[in-house]
């Protein structure tokens, strides 16, 4: 079968500084190289952010290899640690800036629209310490600022922009589940954090809007919306999905979209003594700048039960967490090393929620993707990795999207998670996603061939399920 996409498709691939660039120049450190270099051993291998995929050095060959691979868009982000001398008044490092700037330029230069994301989990070291980060709305503002001086520097030639990618997951990181520093566990917090970075997403979309002079340009929020499937139709379950799918998606979705958090969200929270500390100013500041469109990074579902233990009885330390428990659906079907699950119809499910209940908003699959540890093991003797999994993978993601595509939903475009292998957070090196490999022995870069594949894809806007 031939399913026919749009012409002007985003055929794509997503990344981020703190992943690709390396630790360059005399810059600040962001969370992520301050953790390692309090403590390598968090990280897999003890491999940190220092080199990621040397992007910093290496832009310009590796630009030409997603060329090469046929990507007409990809999205990156700037660090805010590179680009800023001092947070307060958010002067310019101008080395970096410039470095910014040759990199947006070799984007335009090879055909690639160049997607820019503000914040990719980056948050100056400093500002936790003196600040408490994100539990602090003072550094919402100082976020705006630096959000403000991309939009005038980059702004000729950036026309898509995102304000924070997977706020859901700095939240889970840093303040739940401990895979980010400060690698706290307090839902107190955690709920007042959530609501900052909404506000701080708003107050910059409201600065976007005063700034901008591109009626072209655009700018929105990318969010790692996740259905929640409950276990059964039991009226524990259903809770369970229902409470799910407010703190995991409607949470950041509904307010980015509609300009208000979900009440029953709120009403749980306020009965439970965590809801966030807001003013009528800041909730009316969120209605008044909502996202123009959407980016969705899907991976693999929740599948969700009724809590073993009884919600009441852990009303002391609250946790979101309380209300409902994942669990590992028999016969699922997994990754080819076991990782995460693959349920490809999850992303029509997505599309048709967008469709029905966000006013069918712009959106495009802003990553997908399949990690595989041990990649090496499908290297032929050529050295290129042959990862069928990952052409079938993403094939079977995009046969629904285009299902639901066909059933009125908005979608534009298609970016894979990620471009050339890089690092990942804690896991460092450890699963690979890339349509180009790395060694990371001595940055070799080469072309799986999904790549090819991929390219094929691209160039006809055909795909052959
Ligand atoms: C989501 C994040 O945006 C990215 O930083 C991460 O590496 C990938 N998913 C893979 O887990």
């Amino acid at each position: 079968m031939k399913l026919t996409f749009p012409k002007d498709f985003w055929w794509g691939a997503a990344t981020s500084g703190p992943q690709s660039e390396g630790r360059f120049g005399k810059d600040h450190a962001n969370v992520f190289d301050y953790w390692y270099d309090m403590d390598p051993g968090v990280f897999y291998d003890q491999v940190g952010p220092n080199v990621a995929s040397n992007f910093y050095n290496s832009f310009k060959e590796d630009i030409r290899l997603m060329k090469e691979v046929g990507l007409n868009s990809v999205r990156t982000s700037i660090q805010w640690t590179r680009l800023i001398d001092d947070f307060e008044t958010a002067s310019l490092n101008q080395a970096n800036v410039d470095f910014y700037n040759a990199v947006i330029d070799e984007f335009i230069a090879n055909g690639i629209r160049p997607v820019m994301n503000l914040h990719h989990f980056d948050l100056p070291a400093e500002l936790y310490h003196k600040y408490g980060g994100w539990e602090n709305k003072h550094v919402g503002d100082l976020f705006v600022k630096f959000a403000e001086q991309c939009f005038r520097l980059f702004g000729d030639r950036i026309k898509d922009w995102f304000t924070f990618n997977e706020p859901m997951v700095i939240v889970e990181g840093q303040y739940l589940h401990q895979f980010h520093y400060p690698n706290l566990v307090d839902g107190k917090k955690a709920v007042q954090v959530a609501y900052n970075i909404q506000l701080a997403s708003a107050k910059t979309i409201r600065a976007f809007r005063q700034i901008n002079q591109n009626p072209e340009s655009k700018i929105g929020i990318i969010l790692n919306l996740t259905p929640a499937y409950p276990a059964s139709q039991s009226a524990g379950d259903l809770a369970a999905s229902e409470f799910a799918d407010l703190w995991l998606n409607r949470l950041f979705m509904d307010a980015s979209t509609l300009g208000a958090f979900p009440t029953g969200l709120v009403a749980r929270l306020e009965a439970d003594g965590v809801l966030w500390e807001a003013t009528p100013e800041e909730l009316a500041i969120i209605k008044d700048n909502t996202i123009d469109y959407l980016g969705v990074n899907f991976y693999h579902p929740h599948r969700v039960q009724a809590p073993a233990i009884s919600a009441n009885s852990l009303a002391v330390d609250w946790l979101p967490e309380k209300y409902f428990d994942e669990y590992e659906m028999p016969g699922r079907r997994m990754n080819v090393d076991k990782g995460w699950e693959i349920y490809p119809k999850a992303v029509y499910d997505i599309a048709l929620d967008i469709r029905d209940n966000y006013g069918n908003i712009d959106w495009f699959v802003s990553e997908n993707g399949m990690g595989v540890s041990r990649e090496d093991r499908y290297l032929n003797d050529a050295g290129v990795i042959e990862d069928d999994y990952r052409i079938q993978f993403i094939q079977e993601h995009l046969y629904w999207l285009h299902k639901g595509m066909e059933e009125g939903s908005n979608c534009f475009g298609y970016h894979l998670w990620t471009p050339i292998d890089c690092w990942s957070w804690k896991n460092a090196y450890r699963n690979r996603y890339g349509f180009i490999s790395t060694d990371i022995r001595n940055q070799k870069k080469t072309i799986k061939k999904s790549g090819h594949w991929f390219k094929e894809v691209a160039a006809t806007d055909v795909l052959e399920v």
